[in-house]
């Protein structure tokens, strides 16, 4: 009886909308629900999301609902929905993320809607293109710092190492100089908890947290570190630049509130940071080594700008960057290969899409990976062709039309230059220093995560040897 009576009571909800709607004349998108209540086709949906989606788009046509765990998830794979999904008013960024975010982050509900906005435009202004070259003295800087660790040669897992390089740099930077952990045990206990914490955060976003006992875990084991260093942060005097972002987001928070001390919008902008910059490091050295022609270039366009020894701990400047302009193409192309399975806004009013209507609270979705493999936006989609790049006005910070990788509209991604910045400059240093080859082939992209890049399936090995 227990089960019954929520199963009678959605079922005569769900006829009672749709009376409504044909009342109303509207006409909802084909919708795939599955025949579970509540967990409509989440069992399908769950084994292999991305494939899911494509399917459904060559069953469906260009919009479809798939209804999973009490959700609705309206996907829009073309022009007018992309459209509505980046410009329209009925639409909302801030709706669609607030209970994943306190589900990751325990950031309330009326904490994050005063907050979002002012944190947003601090974060945008810090590590946007007029401060972004300030950070290239301390991320060359703090790279060299942790290349010196590697010693003259040695193999292992590619992952491994851009984590090794990627989590201090990335982490110093943006809360404080010697704030990420030197002592071995402490460096591989939070190895451990950051890849628990990230691999979890889709299930954490969703799931009541009793339910995720590891993954819980993690999270209070980078909410105490976060929290313990939190009054240095405060104190810390930067030589070189104005203040860290995370002293920035401090700043906001201590004026608009009185209560948060501030670790749970660390731990959002840690997990924010990291989480894509390293697979997108990981997968540009791959995508580089595994081709030998671009390889072989790129080694002479470090040689041109920075002689052909490897042992000089080299400076990278602005200039010395625009120089280097097939590594950011590569970059650039890699993330467009591996880019995020989707992003999510909130319908807040009814809105129109190709002679349907998208009902208020239906989450719309946008997949930039499928968005990115359709060739009318990018020919040859599957192709890793960096120099699809040259027709971007990089100059000028503009993409290619159709690159969504770092969301678009109000709240794109904030981080964007400064991931960019980081991912160029450990490229050129390792390629600098050492020799590097790829000891297995390259390896599949996981397909069970929608949000975030892609994330490497297995292992892939890295011989490194530094040149004579
Ligand atoms: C290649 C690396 C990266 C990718 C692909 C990426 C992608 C994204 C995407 C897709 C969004 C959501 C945008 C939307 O829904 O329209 C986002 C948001 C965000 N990203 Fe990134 N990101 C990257 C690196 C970084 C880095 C290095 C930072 C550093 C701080 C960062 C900070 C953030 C923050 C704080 C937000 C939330 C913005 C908000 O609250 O409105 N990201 N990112």
């Amino acid at each position: 009886v227990e089960l019954l009576f929520p199963t009678v009571i959605i079922f005569l909800g769900c006829v009672a909308l749709l009376l409504f709607l044909q009342w109303k004349n509207l006409r909802l998108p084909p919708c795939i629900g599955g025949w579970i209540p509540w967990i409509g086709a989440g069992f399908e949906f769950g084994k292999a999301p991305l494939e899911f989606i494509e399917k459904a788009r060559i069953k469906y046509g260009p919009i479809f609902t798939v209804f999973v765990v009490g959700k609705r998830m309206t996907f829009v794979t073309e022009e007018e929905g992309i459209d509505v999904f980046l410009n329209s008013k009925k639409v909302n960024f801030e709706l669609a993320v607030q209970e994943p975010i306190y589900r990751t982050a325990s950031i309330p509900k009326n904490i994050f809607f005063t907050l979002h906005e002012k944190l947003y435009i601090v974060m945008k202004g810090k590590m946007g293109t007029f401060n972004l070259y300030q950070f290239n003295e301390q991320v060359t800087e703090e790279l060299h710092g942790q290349l010196e660790n590697l010693g003259t040669h040695g193999t292992m897992d590619l992952n491994n190492l851009v984590r090794l390089l990627l989590y201090p740099a990335i982490v110093n930077i943006l809360f404080k100089k010697d704030f990420f952990p030197t002592n071995k045990s402490k460096i591989m206990e939070f190895h451990r908890h950051f890849q628990t914490y990230d691999e979890g955060f889709e299930y954490g976003s969703q799931m009541p947290e009793c339910l995720l006992r590891n993954w819980s875990k993690s999270k209070k084991w980078l909410l105490a570190l976060l929290e313990e260093n939190i009054p240095d942060i405060k104190t810390y005097k930067p030589t070189k630049v104005s203040g860290t972002v995370m002293q920035a987001v401090l700043d906001v928070i201590k004026m608009e509130t009185n209560e948060q001390d501030g670790s749970n919008h660390a731990l959002l902008l840690l997990w924010a940071s990291l989480s894509n910059a390293v697979p997108v490091t990981f997968w540009t050295f791959a995508f580089v080594l595994s081709h030998p022609r671009i390889h072989k270039t790129i080694m002479e366009d470090i040689a041109s700008v920075f002689g052909s020894a490897g042992k000089d701990k080299i400076k990278v400047s602005e200039d010395d960057l625009k120089k280097l302009l097939l590594i950011k193409w590569c970059v650039l192309e890699t993330i467009r290969l591996r880019a995020p399975g989707v992003i999510a806004r909130k319908v807040v009013k009814p809105v129109k899409i190709l002679n349907y209507t998208v009902p208020s609270g239906d989450l719309l979705m946008l997949s930039p990976f499928w968005l990115h493999r359709n060739p009318k936006y990018f020919p040859e989609p599957e192709s890793f062709k960096p120099e699809r790049w040259k027709k971007a006005n990089l100059e000028k910070h503009a993409f290619l039309d159709s690159f969504m990788a770092f969301g678009s509209g109000k709240y794109q991604c904030p981080g964007r230059w400064l991931a960019l910045l980081e991912i160029q400059i450990c490229v050129i240093l390792i390629l600098y220093k050492y020799d590097c080859t790829l000891l297995d082939p390259l390896p599949k992209q996981s397909s069970l995560h929608l949000v975030g890049v892609q994330q490497p399936e297995g292992q892939c090995r890295i011989e490194y040897k530094q040149r004579k």
